[in-house]
């Protein structure tokens, strides 16, 4: 998805009420930024990166009225790395939407923004293309929710078999953002994620964000030709699991009484998978006792919910798993006795992501605490040891079994490192390699008693 670059971005931002939070509940990063930034006419401010990552490079684009945060990113020269994290502290079964933004500006003398991939904790997220929205002078940005599934969160990007050889991986911005258990819990955050492909808010001219969204997600307005109604009564954001802003029920869009109403939404063509989808609706008109707005919701011509009958209320259909393959049409055809046509105020997809498999916690805590131990651990021993199974720890090889990776060999060898091998080594009881040789490690050699599986110990 695609936002302006330049000061106007988020057009919709009122004056502040009283009541408002200045901030939303989560971490908001600018990437390769040395000093604290804000985004002009809000409240909200973006601390530097440096204190969750320990690799790359920070540059500055130069480029008048260019919005603060995308004016810096950082960039990832070094070759030898196999992924560069990112390191936030969230709380175990948490659940988080991730954002991570990139503007390109030629910062290495370009013309093409290089092609990358983005890592979530163990899993292959997406592929980071900017080059058609660069193209249009826009910024790019993707969404994931996820569940945390430990004390920390790890957002990586990496080389690719698609990334130019003499290109470097670029990140402009990261949200990390704080949800409440009820939004999207119909998804079993243990085992899957989601993508977020469109949310949209029919009928608005501007996007709807912070703080009208106090979650700050981005709600992208959608016209087509169909008439565009305003409500004239507000609905409680509390009253949906999914908390939409009673920002996005202000305007719909609409078909006469007697009329269908069609949209082609989200729009491009879908990877034929499953997803998410959620509708929002709300009956614009005074509240009525005998006057119903009642209509039949398809999608791609079959039926999602039959004879909806939408109040001054509000009400949401959902589907936590629907599947969807290239252009997507949504038809809503009134009940022939409705007194009012159909109409629709917002929507969200999401593409389902299988997402949990990971490295055994106990491995992790050895292999983090190993990385610790040393003076200089190679620059990608961030994030999760073993996966994605490309991007492994530099000389970290691992079995994966069911969603669960283990660590059998260790190599670093020659690798240049110092320091010392901590006790914990003993709990990595799948371990069946050991080299270390050609180093500089000092103390001891802790006692390995229970590495039943070991063959090959070379430590000096
Ligand atoms: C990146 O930074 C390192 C030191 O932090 C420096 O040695 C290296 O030359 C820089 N790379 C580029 C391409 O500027
Ligand atoms: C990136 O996107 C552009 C425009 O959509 C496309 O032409 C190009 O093939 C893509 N690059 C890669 C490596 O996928
Ligand atoms: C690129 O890498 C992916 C997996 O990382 C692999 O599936 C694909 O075949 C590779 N493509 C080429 C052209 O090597
Ligand atoms: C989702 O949250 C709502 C509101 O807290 C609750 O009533 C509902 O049972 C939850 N659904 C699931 C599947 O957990
Ligand atoms: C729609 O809901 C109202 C109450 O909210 C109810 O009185 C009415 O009978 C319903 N109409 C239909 C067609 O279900
Ligand atoms: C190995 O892990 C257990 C917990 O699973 C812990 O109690 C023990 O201290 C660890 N051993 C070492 C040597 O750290």
């Amino acid at each position: 998805m695609s936002l302006p670059i330049f000061l106007l971005w988020l057009v919709s931002i009122p004056f502040l009420a009283h009541s408002a939070p200045s901030q939303p509940r989560g971490t908001l990063v600018s990437c390769g930024s040395s000093t604290k930034q804000s985004i002009p006419d809000t409240s909200l401010s973006y601390i530097p990166d440096d204190g969750f990552i320990n690799v790359g490079n920070k540059t500055t684009l130069e480029s008048n009225d260019l919005l603060p945060i995308l004016s810096t990113l950082r960039y990832f020269p070094q070759k030898s790395a196999r992924k560069y994290c990112y390191t936030f502290q969230v709380i175990r079964g948490g659940k988080y939407l991730v954002r991570t933004i990139y503007f390109y500006g030629g910062f290495d003398g370009g013309k093409q923004p290089p092609v990358f991939d983005q890592i979530i904790g163990g899993t292959k997220w997406s592929v980071v293309n900017t080059t058609e929205d660069y193209a249009n002078g826009m910024s790019s940005y993707y969404e994931i929710i996820i569940g945390a599934h430990a004390k920390t969160l790890s957002v990586c990007v990496a080389r690719s078999n698609q990334t130019a050889a003499n290109s470097s991986p670029f990140i402009s911005a990261i949200e990390v953002l704080s949800l409440e258990d009820s939004m999207y819990n119909s998804t079993d955050f243990r085992t899957e994620a989601l993508v977020a492909v469109a949310r949209s808010a029919f009928g608005n001219e501007d996007s709807i964000s912070f703080p009208d969204d106090p979650y700050y997600r981005l709600w992208q307005p959608f016209t087509d030709k169909n008439e565009v109604v305003s409500t004239q009564t507000s609905v409680s954001s509390s009253d949906f699991w999914n908390k939409p802003p009673e920002k996005a029920f202000s305007k719909a869009i609409a078909a006469g009484v007697g009329k269908k109403l069609e949209i082609q939404w989200p729009s491009g063509s879908l990877q034929s998978t499953r997803y998410y989808v959620s509708l929002y609706f709300q009956d614009n008109r005074a509240a009525s006792a005998n006057s119903w707005r009642v209509f039949s919701v398809a999608v791609n011509g079959k039926t999602f919910y039959n004879n909806l009958n939408v109040s001054t209320g509000g009400v949401t259909i959902y589907s936590a798993e629907w599947p969807l393959s290239g252009p997507t049409k949504i038809t809503l055809t009134p009940d022939a006795k409705s007194s009012a046509g159909p109409l629709i105020n917002a929507g969200e997809v999401y593409q389902i992501l299988p997402f949990g498999t990971r490295t055994l916690a106990k491995d992790v805590a050895v292999m983090e605490e190993l990385a610790r131990n040393l003076d200089n651990p190679p620059l990608d021993w961030v994030g999760d040891p073993c996966l994605p199974q490309e991007n492994s720890w530099t000389g970290v090889s691992c079995s994966i079994k069911d969603t669960v990776a283990r660590i059998i060999s260790l190599d670093l060898t020659n690798a240049g490192i110092s320091g010392t091998l901590p006790l914990t080594i003993d709990n990595l009881s799948t371990l069946h390699h050991l080299w270390l040789g050609g180093n500089k490690l000092s103390g001891s050699i802790p006692e390995m008693n229970s590495l039943l599986k070991l063959e090959t110990l070379y430590v000096l």
